[in-house]
C-alpha cells in the first residue's frame, strides 16, 4: 500500500518534538557506568564528551568516527536526508577531520510508506555527502513506524591533531558559526506555525556543512571546538568550559538568531527538549536580571546540525573572523570569551 497525498514525515515523530538526545547529566552518569575497555590507540574515548572518537591505526594514522541519526525534523524526505547527512557530518568537522566515507542507519515503515520516500531521504543524504566529497557504502535499514535517518562517518586527521572540547584556555574569544533556533523552528513546522518560506530558511541553516568553518578554524588555529546540537549554546558551552576547567562569560545580545524565533518562543512555540536543556543547565548559569526568560529558552534551544563554537586566542580573532568570512560560514559571531573560574560556570550579559 502507498500513500498518494503527501506524507507529513514530522507527525510520524513522536519523540520530543526535536531531535532531542537524551538528557546530559543522565547520560553521563549512566556512561560513567560502563566499564571501558583500555585500549592505548584510543586517543578521545567518552571520557571528554567530544563529538567524535579518535582513533590510531597501527602505523600513526589517526581516524574519527561518529553516527548520528534522528527522526524527522521536516516534511521534505529529500531534505529530511540532507539535514540528517550534514548533522552527522559535522561531529567529523567538530573535530578537525576530514570525513573519508559514510554508511547508512535508517528506519522506515515500509508497509505503510512509499518507498519512494526512502528514496528520497537516502537521496538527500548521498547528495549532501558528494557535497562533502565523500560516497555512502553500505549500511542498515530496519522497518519501524517511526521513520529514522543518519549517517556513520569515518574521517581522517591528515592535517593536524584533533580539535578536542576540552582544550579551551582562559581569555580566548568563543565564536559561533550558525545562528540559533533550529528546535524552535522545527517545532513550528511539526505544529504548523511556519510559512514556507520560514521553512526554506532553517532547511539552510541545517543543511549549511559546517566543512567551511572547520577549514577556517583549522587554518587559523583554535584551541577547541565543539558543534553545537542537542545541548543547545549553554550546553555545549557547559561542555568546554567544564572540560577546560574554565568559566564562560558570554553577551546574549551578541548571539545570532534565525528569523522569527523570539515571536514564537514568545507564542509557546518551544520544544519539550529544548525546555529540558533549560532546567538541566540553569544552575550552572549565572542569567543576568536584565536577560529575559524569551532569550533564556533560545540559548538553550536544542540545535539540529548547528554551527561550530570556537575558542580561539584573542590575537587570533580578526583572522578566524576573517577565514570564516571568506568559508562562507552563515556568521562569524564572537560571543564573550573563557575565563579563570569555577570550571563549567556561566556568566550571560544582556
Ligand atoms: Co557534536
Ligand atoms: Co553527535
Amino acid at each position: 500500500m502507498t500513500e498518494t497525498a503527501p506524507v507529513r514525515l514530522t507527525s510520524l515523530s513522536h519523540g520530543a518534538g526535536c531531535a532531542c538526545k537524551i538528557g546530559q547529566s543522565l547520560l553521563n552518569q549512566i556512561l560513567s557506568r560502563i566499564p571501558q575497555f583500555p585500549d592505548p590507540a584510543v586517543l578521545v574515548g567518552t571520557a571528554t564528551s567530544d563529538d567524535a572518537a579518535v582513533y590510531q591505526l597501527p602505523g600513526g594514522t589517526q581516524i574519527v568516527q561518529t553516527l548520528d541519526f534522528f527522526t524527522p525534523v521536516v516534511d521534505d524526505p529529500y531534505a529530511f536526508g540532507q539535514v540528517a547527512a550534514t548533522n552527522a557530518l559535522s561531529d567529523v568537522y567538530a573535530m578537525g577531520a576530514r570525513p573519508l566515507f559514510a554508511l547508512n542507519i535508517v528506519a522506515f515503515p515500509s508497509t505503510t510508506l512509499s518507498l519512494d520516500i526512502l528514496g528520497e531521504i537516502l537521496r538527500g543524504g548521498a547528495d549532501k555527502a558528494a557535497e562533502a566529497g565523500i560516497p555512502i557504502i553500505g549500511g542498515h535499514s530496519i522497518d519501524d513506524p517511526e521513520p529514522k535517518y543518519g549517517l556513520v562517518v569515518t574521517g581522517i586527521l591528515d592535517e593536524g591533531p584533533a580539535f578536542t572540547n576540552a582544550s579551551a584556555r582562559a581569555g580566548d574569544c568563543i565564536v559561533l558559526t550558525k545562528p540559533l533556533g533550529t528546535g524552535i523552528l522545527n517545532t513550528a513546522i511539526k505544529r504548523d506555525r511556519i510559512d514556507a518560506a520560514g521553512i526554506a530558511g532553517v532547511v539552510k541553516v541545517m543543511t549549511h556543512l559546517n566543512r567551511g568553518a572547520a577549514a577556517a578554524a583549522r587554518r587559523v588555529g583554535v584551541s577547541a571546538a565543539t558543534d553545537v546540537t542537542g545541548f543547545g549554546l549553554l550546553g555545549h558551552l557547559k561542555e568546554m568550559a567544564a572540560g577546560a576547567g574554565l568559566a564562560a562569560r558570554i553577551s546574549a545580545a551578541a548571539v545570532p538568531l534565525q528569523p522569527g524565533v523570539r515571536a514564537l518562543v514568545e507564542e509557546g512555540v518551544y520544544p519539550g527538549g529544548s525546555a529540558r536543556n533549560l532546567s538541566g543547565v540553569s544552575p550552572h548559569v549565572d542569567f543576568d536580571g536584565g536577560v529575559d526568560e524569551t532569550t533564556r529558552k533560545i540559548l538553550a534551544d536544542a540545535q539540529t546540525s548547528g554551527g561550530l563554537l570556537l575558542s580561539v586566542p584573542e590575537e587570533k580573532l580578526p583572522a578566524l573572523l576573517e577565514a570564516l568570512a571568506a568559508e562562507g560560514t552563515l556568521c562569524q559571531a564572537p560571543l564573550g570569551r573563557f575565563e579563570a573560574g569555577t570550571a563549567g560556570r556561566i556568566r550571560v550579559d544582556p
